[in-house]
């Protein structure tokens, strides 16, 4: 089964802007959901100023919370490619 790919930026911003609480929600999610992940941090996505952003599968996600974004990575459907 392939893994969903899961990025965080960590540039200055998105950092400013709390996305080392975004890692810290997806490290929060259960082991089996984990190992389903592809979880990786990336330097800019170039949309700052809408920052903290994720880019999962190729779809950026700007201003999410810690728990929207567990909520969306709780759902094998929410985030799957259109
Ligand atoms: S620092 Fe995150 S998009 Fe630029």
């Amino acid at each position: 089964m392939q893994k969903l790919k899961v990025e965080i930026c960590r540039g200055t911003s998105c950092h400013l802007l709390g996305s080392q609480e975004l890692l810290a929600a997806v490290k929060s999610l259960p082991p089996e959901r984990q190992e389903q992940l592809e979880i990786s941090m990336l330097d800019c996505l170039k949309s700052c100023r809408q920052g903290p952003n994720v880019r999962i599968d190729g779809k950026v996600l700007s201003g999410l919370t810690p728990e929207e974004l567990v909520l969306l990575l709780q759902d094998d459907n929410a985030v799957a490619a259109d």
